[in-house]
């Protein structure tokens, strides 16, 4: 089935940000989409337009139960992205991880699909390297507020490579880097979506910290194109692989594009820094330049802008959505 052009392709958290970019993505290539979510943090607003095209479908699941289906290819994203959403159950985000991927392994291994993993820049923790590379093994608290996510990911990309050995499964893993783009969760505290909302109601921009610590923002077409770019690599490219922008901002500086793009008159205030919160996260994407020809094009003023136009819209529709913080 693989080599034919056209593939039935599961993706699961498909309602969420990234997962909903990525359905549409493969649609305009013509595959066959299957989107299984939970709603927990996805919306149906997300993929209420691809619902209007045939070759998209789409299951309630929540990915911690077995599932049955046949496909070709398998994008396992569910999983809660957001701080504020992961820490709300952390017992279900560590099942939503594991169980998640063990569900998801089993179903690649009886269908013999080829399957990619979204782990994050976070299995890496407080790094004491920079930029991290993908043989750096990380500074993670395996017991704090954010353990659920951080080490949820690294066992499951345990699995999957312990799948790879055992049975010869076919696996990508991703490690996404901080991304950004319309379709984030309005409320979710991520640092984009936080300084953009309060930047177009004119309320103060909460910086946590000094606002000195930096991130590496990339837009979510550029992610995107990287994922699927890895799924297609041979099966000897197995990951981990880095996928974000090398560019460092200060979330200061951040702060203060976000309200020249936006032309808000809000201005910054600043509150203690939460626990584990990384000072530096910044990618080094030589294995995916060299194994994808990748590198992120799409710059951060152009990427902001496009990001602000979304959250004007659903800004003027949703007024009262709370404004959560978070750093990251
Ligand atoms: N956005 C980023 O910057 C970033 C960075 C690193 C890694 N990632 C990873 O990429 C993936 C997608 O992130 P996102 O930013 O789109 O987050 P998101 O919260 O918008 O999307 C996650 C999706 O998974 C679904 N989900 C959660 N638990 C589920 C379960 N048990 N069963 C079925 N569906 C479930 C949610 O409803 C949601 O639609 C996540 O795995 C995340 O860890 C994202």
């Amino acid at each position: 089935m693989r080599n034919q052009p056209h593939k039935r392709v599961l993706i699961t958290g498909g309602a969420g940000f990234l997962g909903s970019h990525l359905c549409q993505r493969l649609l305009g290539d013509r595959h066959d989409v299957l989107c299984v979510d939970n709603f927990y943090t996805g919306t149906k607003d997300n993929i209420a337009e691809l619902l209007k095209d045939p070759r998209f479908e789409l299951l309630r699941h929540d990915v911690t139960f077995p599932l049955y289906v046949e496909v070709d290819e398998i994008y396992n994203l569910a999983c809660p992205a957001s701080p504020i959403y992961y820490q709300f159950d952390p017992i279900q985000t560590t099942k939503t991880s594991v169980h998640g991927a063990i569900n998801l392994l089993g179903l690649a291994k009886r269908v013999k699909a080829r399957i990619l993993q979204a782990s994050t820049s976070e299995v890496y923790g407080d790094p004491e390297m920079h930029p991290q590379r993908e043989s750096y093994w990380g500074h993670v608290n395996p017991i704090g507020d954010r353990s659920c996510y951080d080490e949820g990911k690294r066992c499951a990309e345990t699995l999957f490579f312990d799948y790879y050995r055992q049975h010869r499964l076919e696996i990508k893993v991703a490690r996404i880097f901080n991304t950004y783009g319309p379709r984030m969760g309005i409320g979710d505290g991520r640092v984009v979506s936080n300084f953009i909302v309060q930047a177009l109601r004119g309320d103060p921009i909460t910086i946590y910290g000094d606002g000195s610590q930096t991130r590496s923002f990339c837009y979510v077409d550029d992610l995107v194109a990287a994922l699927v770019l890895l799924m297609g690599t041979p099966a000897d490219v197995v990951g981990p692989m880095n996928l974000g922008n090398q560019g460092e901002v200060t979330v200061k500086r951040l702060a203060e594009m976000v309200i020249s793009l936006t032309k808000s008159k809000s201005k910054l205030t600043y509150r203690n820094l939460p626990n584990d919160d990384p000072t530096r996260r910044c990618p080094d994407i030589s294995l995916a330049r060299e194994r994808l020809g990748w590198t992120p094009n799409v710059p951060l003023e152009e990427g902001l802008q496009r990001t602000i136009e979304y959250f004007r819209a659903i800004a003027e529709t949703r007024p009262s959505v709370e404004v959560h913080g978070d750093a990251r």
